[in-house]
């Protein structure tokens, strides 16, 4: 789908004033002349760069999608702080007045009509697990076990960070799983099916996505939202999606969405691929293979693995998993990155050259001043000299005076 004003805007070139921000689009390398976006199930999002060059994102839901609001504006606020969630927790939801007329800027009534009811986030780095596992299905990728267990591990650290906030992202997929693939740091992206305990469940919200929905999702044949709008919901895809990550290698199929598993077979917890996959797992990591088959086979979320469980399982493989990373293997341009953000951190204070000993100030010692003691009456003896003093003569032969 092209939005007229999205390409309208994009050939005029100039930045718009956006919250504050002057923003604008960013060109499609192939498609000249169109905006740069990427369209899956229920929205559009399209990649916009400020002044400073940060990219960033403005998200379009489809005009059937009703658009709670409310809900997506208090997101932000119940997330844990954890960069893995920082397209969520910094994301806006515009309205009509967010595009503001401005000296220079870009402006037309319908951008700003246009951009009512999008969402703004910072763009995340890497590819989404979709495209990283397409690159080792073709071979241009090759996973070690180092990075397939530091991927289970990250993913699984974001979800006991959710739980221990009693949310849940209740969408888990490969397409909403972001892979920085220089670190293998995991982000999640997509919290428009969010859950936390103090929400309203919105009229609008997925049930999760194809090859990754609980077969307890369903209700005599029906999909129902209100069966995953717990806290755990996250616990069946996490299992599933640590699978994929042990196991997608070179030439293994994808299903619908880009998964392994396919939805009919989970839906009735078992089919020859749910088979095949369990074996090979446990082949490989026997102790995966088993929390696999426990979240296939769950009645309800907490039937599931924990992400606890998850973690001593990865605990017991840990001794791969904390290999240390060389830095003769880490290529250039991350090396680049780690200099320049050493070099954005604040230089060092200059040191002082010590002052000549004749500018030091001159310091007056004070004299504590003590506490005053009324002074004694004392007898004295008798003065020894009183009967000599008209005899005494100083040295020079006068009398001294007394
Ligand atoms: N914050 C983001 N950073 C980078 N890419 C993003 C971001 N948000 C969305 N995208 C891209 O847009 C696609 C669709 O976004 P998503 O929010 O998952 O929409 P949908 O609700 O349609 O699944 C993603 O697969 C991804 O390619
Ligand atoms: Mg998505």
């Amino acid at each position: 789908m092209v939005a007229p004003v999205m390409e309208k805007w994009l050939n005029d070139g100039r930045y718009a004033m956006v919250n504050q921000r002057r923003i604008k689009p960013i060109e499609h390398e192939q498609f000249r002349g169109k905006p740069l976006s990427s369209q899956k199930g229920q929205a559009e999002a399209f990649f916009l760069v400020d002044e400073n060059g940060n990219w960033l994102v403005v998200k379009k839901f489809h005009s059937n999608r009703t658009l709670d609001r409310e809900y997506l504006l208090k997101i932000g606020s119940l997330l844990p702080k954890d960069p893995g969630f920082i397209c969520g927790a910094e994301s806006q939801v515009l309205s009509e007045d967010s595009l503001v007329k401005t000296k220079g800027c870009y402006y037309k009534r319908e951008l700003a009509r246009w951009l009512d009811g999008t969402i703004s986030m910072p763009k995340v780095n890497g590819y989404d697990w979709t495209i990283v596992a397409d690159e080792v299905r073709e071979g241009t990728i090759g996973l070690d076990n180092l990075q397939r267990l530091t991927l289970c591990r990250n993913l699984t650290r974001l979800v006991e960070l959710l739980e221990a906030y009693h949310c849940c992202h209740r969408d888990l997929s490969c397409g909403n799983i972001f892979i920085d693939i220089k670190t293998w740091d995991v982000y999640l992206i997509d919290f428009g099916s969010f859950y936390h305990g103090s929400l309203r469940i919105p009229k609008a919200t997925t049930c999760g996505t194809e090859g990754y929905t609980p077969p307890y999702a369903w209700d005599n044949g029906d999909l129902r939202a209100n069966r995953t709008w717990c806290e755990g919901a996250d616990r069946y895809a996490l299992s599933l999606l640590n699978t994929e990550f042990l196991l997608v290698t070179k030439g293994t199929e994808a299903t619908a969405e880009g998964g392994i598993f396919e939805q009919s077979e989970l839906k009735h917890r078992c089919g020859p691929g749910i088979t095949s996959i369990i074996n090979k797992l446990g082949d490989l990591y026997p102790g995966a293979a088993q929390l696999s088959q426990m979240a296939i086979n769950s009645r309800n979320c907490k039937d599931c693995p924990s992400p606890g469980q998850w973690t001593e399982f990865l605990n017991t493989v840990s001794s791969v998993v904390t290999k240390p990373v060389s830095i003769a293997g880490l290529s250039d341009t991350y090396i680049a990155q780690i200099s320049s953000i050493l070099s954005r951190s604040r230089p060092a204070a200059p040191l002082w050259p010590a002052p000549r000993l004749e500018d030091m100030p001159i310091r007056i010692p004070r004299i504590p001043v003590t506490t005053c003691i009324p002074p004694r009456i004392v007898d004295l003896p008798p003065d020894p000299w009183t009967k000599k003093r008209t005899e005494y003569r100083s040295n020079l032969g006068r009398s001294k005076p007394w």
